[in-house]
């Protein structure tokens, strides 16, 4: 028993209309998944994700991976402080150990997260099995329940699935941005047949359909939906950004009173902003664009 049940998050998470003439000129709908609005602390995909696994751990501490400012590891160290789980980060990056905290780091440890620091080449290798007994060896935390990093196993793609269901009959495009695919290969799980899904890659390599596909076989034995990637507005990879960008998210934000994340959040919208002008979706077409986080202050 985690006592998940008691965190009261807001499920189905509501779907909204926005108005917004870069839409409207072209005849499209455009609604917003506000994912970002299920858990004040386990924030959109984040819950969606944890949940299963955190039911999964059934009390042991949880071990996770991320980088410095990972949106990931936050959750995982909130979950930890509000169920009274003990958590572990391993963080990328070994010479962190030796600074200030940052911001990031700094809400992780104070939800009680144990950080442990590893050097980049290990952080690359942390999923082969010898690497992997070392580092809980080094972290002390051999018996912790082992959560990969963006929280993507086989549990959490098939919680995602239930963001689908949701949308069902809802929309004829649901859009999301994808880091590890694992929220998109659940997503495109859970849609009804006559529904699309298309994922914005925000990290550079066009490695995600493969990822996409290859998580969507552990937790279901098969490719299943139809979805694509859009490899065009990564904005140079992950966490990068351009003065454009920035101006748009800005723009998004006063226009609609949203506050738009920008590692994810901002390079989605942005994408579908530009598919629209560019004609990809048929006049009448409704999407749904799902907002999977809320910047971090
Ligand atoms: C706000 C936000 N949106 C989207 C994603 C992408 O999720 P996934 O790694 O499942 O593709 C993440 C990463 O976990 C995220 O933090």
């Amino acid at each position: 028993m985690t006592g998940l049940d008691t965190l009261r998050p807001r499920l189905p998470s509501p779907l909204q209309e926005l108005s917004d003439p870069r839409f409207a000129r072209h005849g499209l709908r455009l609604l917003l998944k506000r994912d970002d609005l299920i858990h004040p602390e386990l924030i959109g995909n984040k819950w969606r994700k944890l949940a299963p696994n955190l039911t999964a751990a059934a009390g042991r501490t949880v071990l996770t991976f991320g980088g410095a400012y990972s949106n990931h590891l936050r959750a995982t160290a909130a979950a930890g402080r509000l169920l009274g789980l003990s958590t572990v980060g391993v963080v990328r990056g070994a010479e962190l150990a030796d600074r200030p905290l940052n911001p990031s780091l700094a809400r992780c440890a104070a939800d009680g997260m144990r950080l442990h620091f590893v050097d980049r080449s290990t952080y690359r290798r942390k999923t082969e099995p010898d690497t992997l007994a070392r580092v809980l060896r080094a972290a002390d935390a051999e018996d912790a329940y082992v959560v990969p990093e963006g929280g993507s196993n086989p549990l959490a793609v098939r919680g995602c699935r239930a963001l689908g269901e949701e949308l069902a009959g809802r929309a004829n495009v649901v859009a999301i941005a994808c880091g590890t695919g694992g929220t998109l290969a659940g997503l495109a799980a859970g849609l009804a047949s006559d529904q699309r899904c298309l994922g914005v890659a925000v990290l550079k390599g066009g490695f995600l359909t493969a990822d996409t596909e290859s998580l969507q076989r552990r937790a279901f034995g098969a490719r299943c939906g139809d979805w694509t990637i859009d490899d065009r507005f990564h904005f140079g990879g992950y966490a990068r950004t351009t003065p454009e960008l920035e101006a748009f998210a800005e723009d998004f934000e006063h226009r609609h009173g949203l506050p738009v994340e920008r590692l994810y959040v901002a390079k989605l919208l942005y994408g579908l902003v530009t598919l629209a002008e560019e004609g990809a979706f048929a006049r009448g077409t409704t999407l749904a664009a799902v907002v999977t986080g809320r910047p971090f202050p």
